[in-house]
């Protein structure tokens, strides 16, 4: 049977050029690189300068994935943007980059928020209308300056996040439906309002006229995490007809390094085949899966025909996976 899939052509990703480490954290709150590198396994994070938005470091993604796809701008149909620290309230940012890119007239831009499950989102709808055949082309980015919602005097919060953006190309091709194929073979997405208050923002638009700080209860949210990406690894695994053994990565969701070890273990994979990026970027919600998608394949650890579960969980709670061959 033949059927239309969203094979992946480009990858791209940007991290801001100042490096914050676990040491100059010290000088700034009451911590240590001991507590954070065994609690989160985070040693440094990026962090954009106060005149660089998240649009200025997805544009640089965005045109890397135009170059490793060698397609143009004017081939997109779609720009869609995971984000929670869009440039402004609206337009969207996905609009900005494409008016910076030169798309044509017509290539349709949207935002999606969703958090650190962003990016799993935005591939899902992408995939889904490439499948429908409403668009045979599209960008899709998960981009944060995290470091602007962040208070930088809570101890709490501020060692866990960075900044960065990653950009993935994808393109309807012919499949025949089997786990064989190339592209995005399953995805699976979910949500629980009910967890709204666990992991947010102490403002936004509508209620402070501010974007608040991010606050959360750590210690919930690991549980939770722990469970909700593994459910959603096994979920499109299980939807392809494959199971661990046939899986080359599992690139999930940086949060913590215990969170992903866990996950790892429930999932039965070996160390090896767990991607780990936490330590240079710290949590960059939407952006850590494709700039970690992106990286690895860079430095040649992920190579074209290998099989990838990304899985991901974030505030709302949402939470969410893809099976993908590259
Ligand atoms: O992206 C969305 C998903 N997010 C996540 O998945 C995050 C999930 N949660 C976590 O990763 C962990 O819960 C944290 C890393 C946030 C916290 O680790 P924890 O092991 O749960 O620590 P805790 O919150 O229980 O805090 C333990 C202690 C506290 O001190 P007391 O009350 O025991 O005296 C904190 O005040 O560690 C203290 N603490 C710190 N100490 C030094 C909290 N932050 C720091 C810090 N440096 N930066």
């Amino acid at each position: 049977m033949t059927l239309i899939r969203s094979e992946l052509i480009g990858f791209g990703h940007y991290l801001p050029a100042k490096v914050l480490t676990n040491d100059d954290m010290a000088k700034m709150v009451d911590t240590n690189d001991e507590w954070i590198s065994t609690r989160t396994g985070i040693k440094s994070r990026h962090v954009a300068a106060e005149n660089e938005f998240t649009s200025d470091i997805s544009l640089i993604a965005a045109n890397n994935a135009l170059k490793s796809a060698n397609i143009s701008a004017q081939d997109l149909d779609m720009i869609i943007v995971a984000t929670v620290t869009t440039d402004d309230t609206t337009p969207s940012t996905a609009a900005k980059i494409s008016g910076k890119l030169g798309t044509r007239s017509g290539t349709i831009t949207t935002d999606i928020s969703a958090a650190c499950s962003g990016f799993v989102y935005a591939l899902t709808m992408a995939d889904n209308m490439i499948r429908l055949g409403q668009i045979k082309t599209a960008m899709v980015i998960g981009a944060e300056t995290l470091s602007k919602i962040t208070d930088w005097t809570d101890r709490n919060t501020c060692v866990l996040f960075g900044d960065g953006a990653g950009a993935v190309i994808l393109r309807a091709c012919e499949g025949e439906g089997k786990a064989s194929d190339k592209g995005v073979l399953a995805t699976k997405l979910y949500a629980d309002g009910s967890h709204y208050e666990q992991l947010k923002t102490t403002g936004g638009v509508s209620t402070t006229q501010k974007a608040g700080f991010i606050t959360m209860d750590g210690k919930e949210v690991f549980k939770f995490a722990v469970n909700a990406l593994t459910q959603a690894a096994e979920n499109v695994m299980e939807q392809a007809g494959v199971s661990s053994e046939d899986i080359d990565w599992l690139l999930p969701h940086q949060a913590n390094a215990r969170i992903i070890e866990n996950v790892g273990k429930k999932l039965n994979l070996p160390d090896e085949k767990v991607i780990v990026t936490i330590d240079h970027t710290a949590n960059t919600s939407a952006a850590t899966i494709p700039v970690a998608l992106s990286e690895e394949i860079a430095n040649g650890h992920i190579k074209k025909g290998d099989l990838v579960v990304l899985t991901a969980m974030g505030a709302g709670f949402t939470w969410g996976g893809a099976l993908v061959r590259i």
